[in-house]
């Protein structure tokens, strides 16, 4: 058996992230929201989503660091847009535990946004420690740990079009490479005559 599977191609992501778009683009309506991504896993999701939004929207970014074991979490990088009486999205890749988001709520909260929503591609909702509001979500999935369309393993496989799960975590951290391998082999397989 292999310790990797697809489980998410990039048809079935791009067509969900039209969905969510379409949500977005009616809930916000004549409200020019900001979306507002946090680096570096969002870039690929906030790129595509933003692209099936209106032009009025606005585009941000933030970067959090994490430190210890009971998951604190800080501002890396701050985004420069002044959200007070603004209508913010937060774009996340993946919410997990829920303690990454549940800060980052309670920080922007505190710079007056005239409303402050969700959207997440993936929900591990059985994962949760924190309860948070994902006002819009693509997919809920399982606890695997899950590689590409934004999120990484060492900084690496974000930028693949589909998702990956991870079956066996043990031989997968031996060979870091079998993934790069197998989309190598996908693409070879397509270009094939
Ligand atoms: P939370 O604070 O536990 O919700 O953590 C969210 C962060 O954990 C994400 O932004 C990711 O960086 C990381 N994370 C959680 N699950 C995965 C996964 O399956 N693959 C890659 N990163 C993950």
């Amino acid at each position: 058996m292999s310790s990797l599977t697809e489980v998410l191609s990039a048809e079935a992501i791009a067509a969900r992230v039209g969905e969510l778009g379409r949500s977005i683009a009616a809930d916000y309506a004549n409200r020019d929201p900001v979306l507002l991504g946090v680096l570096n896993g969002a870039v690929p999701f906030l790129a595509d989503l933003s692209r099936r939004l209106s032009p009025q929207i606005e585009i941000d970014f933030l970067s959090l660091t994490r430190f210890g074991t009971e998951g604190r979490v800080g501002i890396k990088v701050d985004s420069a847009t002044s959200i007070a009486g603004r209508h913010v999205i937060v774009v996340e890749d993946i919410v997990d535990t829920g303690l990454t988001l549940s800060y980052l709520l309670g920080l922007l909260e505190t710079r007056n946004p005239e409303s402050l929503a969700t959207a997440t591609l993936i929900d591990k909702t059985t994962r949760r420690i924190v309860d948070v509001e994902l006002k819009y979500r693509g997919f809920e999935v399982g606890d695997e740990f899950l590689l590409g369309y934004g999120l990484d393993w060492n900084g690496r496989y974000r930028n693949l079009r589909s998702l990956w799960a991870v079956l066996d975590l043990a031989a997968f951290q031996a060979d870091p490479d079998m993934l790069a391998r197998e989309v190598f082999r996908r693409t070879a397989d397509r270009l094939d005559p």
